[in-house]
């Protein structure tokens, strides 16, 4: 075995052995919401002051998260109809739909009081409680202990986002196919930092939890999440759900809108963009990829053309061939894997951040983020570093306009949003 592939085994090694076995596959049974839920455990109906976690966990989850009413979203007359479309019996009782809206664990994996009409439960983000369950409130108990128990890490961005990815994207296993989106599911868009601000927390970061569990910075947060979303995207290039359908491979793998969209409004710019391939090319996702590149960029080293680079070869070979393709696949998952240490604890000086942000809003203005789901994340970008630079109402009015800009997917004007990029451009110091 010559040096280099020791040397990659090696690093992929790694990369495997540091992440989490997700709670849905984890050998744990998975006791059920109402065993976490009671008046006297996470069920209490305000904050418990004299306690270490909030206590009411139970009351935000059900009556602001989401994820409470993910299986109650399955007997929606939107649900039946996608259903329908599909040839399912019903949504609320197919696998594939349960997958994600559900925690959908094996029959011998639920205990005696799991519901699945929870929906996303406790237990789908921490993992099968049967072993933790009792031993957890003991005092003696730390949060070390419990992971050994089954406990899901999911204070650590990488197996946060592996987590939330699982859903949000899909795996090898549960994929929202094309079909699927063609049946009425609305488009899965994710990025970690935002989503996480997002959910209503049921948690407070504070000088205790940091003690506990440390604690990320929101940029970290957010630069751990690019390079995780990337690579999983990547990964799932290399599974049975990148498949070929009749001439057509799997078509959720690329940007939706390189194909819906109105052919009134020219989106193939003159000069290269990130694909640089010719115009009229289908292109695989790569939002979560420029917004990195492009922040990486303003850091003076050369991880950024070499991901440039990179990415090319990949959007070239994906009008070449599948094996072609695989092939730079597996080139830019190495050069991912190699950065995606160092995002998780760099510390970056406030005027690294700023200049983050002023150079996402410079190749926005140059018109490089042309496709929908790349002026999303840049969107969430934008958001996230104004949030953690503290001047967030300071250009509250341009955030606004530019949420308003992609708020509506099928109504985004690439030109009209480079224009307001260069707006918020020039109001920066
Ligand atoms: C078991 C699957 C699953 C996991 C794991 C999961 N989610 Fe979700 N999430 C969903 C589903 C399904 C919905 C939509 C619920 C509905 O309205 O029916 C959702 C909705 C959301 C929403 C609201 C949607 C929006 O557009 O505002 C946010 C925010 C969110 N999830 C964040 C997260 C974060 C952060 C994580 C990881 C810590 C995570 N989710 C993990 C399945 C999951
Ligand atoms: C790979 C995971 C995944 C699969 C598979 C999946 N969903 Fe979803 N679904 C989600 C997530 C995540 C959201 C929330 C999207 C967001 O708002 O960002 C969602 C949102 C929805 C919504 C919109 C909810 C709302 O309140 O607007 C409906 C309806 C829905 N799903 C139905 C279904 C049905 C029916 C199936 C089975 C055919 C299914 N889903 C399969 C992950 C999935
Ligand atoms: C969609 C995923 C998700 C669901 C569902 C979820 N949580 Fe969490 N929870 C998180 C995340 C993310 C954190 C913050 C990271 C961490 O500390 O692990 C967290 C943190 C916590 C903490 C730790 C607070 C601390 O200070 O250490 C408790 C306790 C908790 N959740 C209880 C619950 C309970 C009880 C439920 C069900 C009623 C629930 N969670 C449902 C994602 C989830
Ligand atoms: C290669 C081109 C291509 C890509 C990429 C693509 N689609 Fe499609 N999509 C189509 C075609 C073709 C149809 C069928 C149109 C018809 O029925 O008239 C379709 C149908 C749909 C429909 C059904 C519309 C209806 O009239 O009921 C939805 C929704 C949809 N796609 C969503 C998506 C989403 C979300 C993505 C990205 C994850 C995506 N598509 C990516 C070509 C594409």
């Amino acid at each position: 075995m010559k040096i280099n592939s020791i040397l990659i085994i090696s690093l992929v090694l790694v990369f495997k052995a540091n992440a989490a076995t997700l709670p849905q596959y984890a050998s744990e049974k998975h006791m059920g919401v109402a065993t976490c839920s009671s008046g006297v455990c996470h069920g209490k109906s305000v904050e418990d002051r004299k306690e270490n976690v909030m206590m009411n966990e139970y009351r935000e989850w059900l009556q602001y998260d989401d994820h409470s009413g993910a299986y109650k979203t399955l007997l929606k007359p939107t649900s039946k109809k996608i259903a329908a479309k599909l040839g399912l019996k019903s949504a609320h009782t197919a696998k594939i739909c349960l997958d994600c809206h559900a925690d959908n664990v094996p029959v011998e994996k639920r205990g005696k009081k799991f519901q699945i009409s929870d929906g996303v439960g406790c237990e789908a983000c921490h993992g099968g409680s049967e072993k933790w369950l009792s031993v957890h409130k003991e005092s003696g108990a730390t949060h070390q202990k419990n992971i050994k128990l089954g406990l899901y890490p999911s204070e650590k961005p990488k197996n946060r986002a592996k987590l939330c990815l699982s859903c949000h994207l899909g795996t090898a296993n549960k994929f929202a196919t094309h079909r699927i989106m063609g049946a009425g599911h609305p488009r899965l868009s994710f990025e970690l930092e935002s989503f996480t601000q997002n959910q209503p927390a049921h948690y407070k970061v504070d000088a205790d939890y940091e003690k506990r569990k440390g604690s990320i910075l929101s940029v970290n947060m957010w630069l751990t999440g690019l390079v995780y979303k990337a690579n999983e995207q990547l990964a799932l290039l290399k599974t049975k759900q990148f498949k070929q359908h009749g001439l057509f491979p799997e078509l959720s793998f690329y940007e939706c809108h390189s194909c819906h969209r109105s052919m009134a409004v020219s989106r193939w710019p003159v000069e290269k963009n990130s694909a640089n391939v010719p115009a009229g090319t289908v292109r695989l996702d790569d939002s979560s990829l420029v917004i990195l590149i492009s922040t990486l960029d303003s850091l003076s080293n050369n991880s950024a053309s070499k991901l440039k680079g990179l990415l090319e070869e990949l959007h070239r070979s994906s009008i070449k061939s599948k094996q072609v393709l695989l092939d730079s696949v597996q080139k830019l998952q190495k050069e991912l894997q190699q950065l995606s240490s160092g995002f998780v604890k760099k510390k970056y000086s406030r005027k690294q951040k700023l200049n983050f942000r002023k150079k996402l809003l410079l190749d926005a203005s140059k018109g490089f983020f042309r496709d929908y789901s790349s002026a999303e994340q840049l969107f969430y970008a934008v958001e996230t570093l104004s949030l953690d630079l503290n001047d967030f109402n300071k250009y509250e009015k341009m955030l606004d306009k530019l949420f308003n800009a992609i708020d509506k997917e099928d109504k985004f004007y690439p030109s009209q949003f480079q224009t307001l990029a260069k707006l918020f451009l020039n109001k920066l110091p």
